[in-house]
């Protein structure tokens, strides 16, 4: 059976199994050709993505730009103060108005409704760059990581620290849902996942405050305390989460020597995670921030190429 094509890529839980791992496999093969060719065919000849943010980003930002560069194609980056987005101008008319200038739309946005909106009012690809409710190129890149480390998905265990109610830690439970993964969240009360989310995620989510439940991970997981637009809330942030600070002493609890640590970055050191931990033989860090450019690759040869997923 042919994988249904993607119109958009918007939140984890609408992409189907197949779908996500066609996605992967294509990053693979663009991220192969380019190691062996030192190039990638052209395929996004002439075509441009639009990059609308809201708010900052260093990843994000310069892995579509050089996805599409790498691709044959051309980015234009937009900053919120130009758009003013459902401010200066409303929703729908931003993406009436870019789906004539561009073949795609990446857009980062606070409020997830306004990323669902882009996409019902836009007549080309929208993608979703980071909304206040999911960060799907992230889990996407994430299994694409994990799948290159372990060469396999389905068995393994993560265990993510943290905000569990967050947009990264949401779309990693959806993501670990399709490839057969089970996760467990460490995370304190008031912070944990919606119980939406592990109802909708289709795999085995264990969540709990005790951090004994690393024991055994293969993957520890964590991300900042305070999310972009949480900024208000940093000082009660800052008392609750403690405890959930992934260093030596939390990898010692996995009793697995060879953990793997993965952080989607920007990391507050210190905070969440420790230098020791985040530059020691156990991290994936920067391979995984790497990998951002070879996942969307994959996205943009999708959505905006035509390729097919298989
Ligand atoms: N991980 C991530 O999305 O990073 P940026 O905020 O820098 O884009
Ligand atoms: N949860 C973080 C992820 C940053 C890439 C945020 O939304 O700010």
């Amino acid at each position: 059976m042919p994988i249904t094509p993607l119109r958009h890529f918007l939140e984890i839980r609408s992409v189907d199994e197949d779908q996500f791992w066609g996605l992967l496999r294509l990053a693979k093969e663009l991220k192969d050709e380019r190691t062996r060719l030192g190039r990638n065919a052209p395929i996004l000849d002439n075509k441009a993505l639009a990059l609308l943010f809201q708010k900052p980003s260093l990843r994000t930002r310069v892995s579509f730009e050089m996805g599409m560069q790498h691709l044959g194609g051309h980015a234009f980056y937009i900053s919120p103060q130009e758009v003013g987005l459902g401010a200066r101008e409303s929703v729908p008319d931003v993406a009436r108005v870019l789906s004539g200038y561009a073949d795609g739309i990446m857009a980062r946005v606070f409020a997830h409704e306004h990323v669902l909106q882009l996409a019902e009012w836009s007549s080309v690809p929208v993608i979703n760059g980071l909304s206040d409710y999911d960060h799907p190129c992230q889990a996407l890149t994430d299994m694409f990581t994990i799948w290159e480390y372990f060469g396999q998905l389905a068995g393994l265990t993560l265990a993510y620290v943290g905000d569990g109610s967050n947009n990264v830690a949401t779309s990693l439970i959806m993501a670990a849902g399709k490839v057969g993964m089970s996760v467990r969240v460490i995370a304190p009360q008031g912070y944990q996942p919606d119980p939406d989310v592990l109802k909708q995620s289709g795999t085995d989510v264990i969540v709990t405050d005790e951090l004994v439940a690393v024991t055994g991970a293969d993957v520890v997981y964590t991300d900042t305390w305070t999310s972009m637009g949480q900024e208000k809330e940093r000082e009660e942030r800052l008392k609750a989460f403690p405890k959930f600070q992934v260093n030596e002493q939390l990898l010692s609890i996995t009793r697995n020597p060879d953990i793997k640590v993965m952080h989607c970055l920007p990391a507050h050191r210190g905070e969440e995670i420790t230098d020791d931990v985040a530059d020691g033989p156990n991290s994936l860090l920067f391979p995984q921030a790497h990998n951002r450019l070879h996942a969307q690759k994959a996205l943009l040869a999708h959505l905006l190429g035509g390729v097919p997923l298989q």
